[in-house]
């Protein structure tokens, strides 16, 4: 049982700023007072994929462990897997404070962290001790430094560091904090940054590879989604995640903090990174898995991103209004919604909407 405390502590939680409450989060999970979710879960939301299996395609977002410090404690909450970053070759603070706010009146999350984690040997240290003891699958998030001179090299670093100990590993071009990263999804510097991890990655000589994702914006223009997913088609990348936040503000925000900037998720994401998503597995034929992820918050959002083109999703923001408990509640819908339309699993209702 996931302990359903969190609705009676969230007006106490919401009266700490952000990230001192997401500091207790990860202290909670750390000597595992967030809970646990023992119920197992049903064989219909099974997802086989790149050769793992998950126990269910509900995933935690990149960003919430960017130092690979609870991976194990959040797949004990019910998380059929989860992502850790994005991880940066050296340790960095990020942006100055306050960067992450609350949209409560939205549901939404405005944030401008900018990459502030403990660099690629911390979270090393991290996996290395966790590796294959607990199974489950950890995903590995890959960023660049704010001051690199080349964000080629800094991937291939990330990819040699971590590569060893990922589950997968993400090339994420697309937070709107660093600049300058989200010209990275351009053709030819996609190109480039992807043709050179896989060589490096192939230059390790690993018993097993982890499949290379790339994570896109939601704020790409057609002529943009077209050429990554050429790129993509071209490389032989293993999967897409759509989407990252965005730096558009929806007119019918109403949250105080609107205005800051940084890229926004949570609930007001949904439509646009579902659009997004149902673009590249249009763009992509089918051919490359995706992850969704951008506004999740039920059960129903989960099967509108899997009926839409997504094998796997992952959420975050809704983690801050939901509280753990809503991992259960999201797979126990998600169940109920793929037997009443008949499929038999997760799997035979990807692209469902595109039939
Ligand atoms: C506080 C915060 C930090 C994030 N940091 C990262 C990050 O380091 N790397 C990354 O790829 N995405 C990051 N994200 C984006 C999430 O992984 C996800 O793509 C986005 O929030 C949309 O999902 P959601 O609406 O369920 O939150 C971050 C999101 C939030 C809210």
């Amino acid at each position: 049982m996931v302990i359903d405390l969190y609705s009676t502590l969230q007006p106490l939680i919401f009266r700490l700023n952000p990230e001192t409450a997401h500091s207790l989060a990860i202290w909670a999970l750390k000597w595992g007072l967030a809970g646990f979710d023992r119920v197992p879960d049903p064989d219909i939301l099974a997802v086989s994929l790149w050769g793992k299996k998950f126990p269910n395609p509900i995933g935690l977002a990149a960003g919430f462990d960017k130092d690979a410090e609870v991976p194990d404690a959040v797949l004990r909450l019910g998380f059929g897997f989860t992502e850790i970053g994005s991880v940066t070759p050296r340790p960095q603070q990020g942006n100055p404070t306050p960067r992450l706010f609350r949209l409560k009146a939205d549901h939404g999350v405005i944030n401008r962290m900018g990459f502030n984690n403990s660099g690629l040997g911390a979270a090393r240290q991290q996996l290395e001790s966790r590796h294959k003891k607990e199974g489950g699958c950890v995903g590995v998030n890959l960023g660049k430094n704010k001051d690199s001179p080349s964000a080629v090299d800094d991937y291939l670093a990330g990819v040699r560091e971590l590569g060893p100990v990922a589950d997968y590993l993400v090339v994420n071009v697309s937070s709107p904090n660093t600049p300058g990263l989200r010209e990275l999804q351009g053709k030819q510097p996609l190109r480039l940054i992807l043709s050179k991890v896989f060589k490096q990655l192939n230059e390790l000589d690993l018993d097993s590879k982890p499949p290379v994702l790339l994570k896109v914006s939601p704020d790409l223009t057609d002529e943009d989604k077209s050429d990554i997913a050429d790129v993509a088609l071209e490389i032989g990348v293993d999967g897409l995640i759509a989407t990252n936040t965005t730096t558009q503000r929806p007119l019918n925000l109403i949250g105080k903090k609107r205005d800051e900037i940084g890229g926004l998720s949570g609930a007001p994401l949904m439509q646009l990174s579902t659009s997004v998503l149902y673009d590249f597995y249009r763009l992509v034929g089918g051919k490359i898995p995706i992850i969704g992820v951008g506004g999740v918050t039920s059960g129903a959002d989960a099967y509108t991103k899997i009926r839409a083109g997504a094998h796997l999703v992952q959420l975050y923001s809704a983690l801050l209004y939901g509280g753990p408990q809503l991992v259960r509640r999201i797979k126990d819908d998600l169940a109920t919604l793929l037997l009443r339309d008949g499929f038999k699993s997760v799997t035979h209702a990807v692209g469902a909407d595109h039939l």
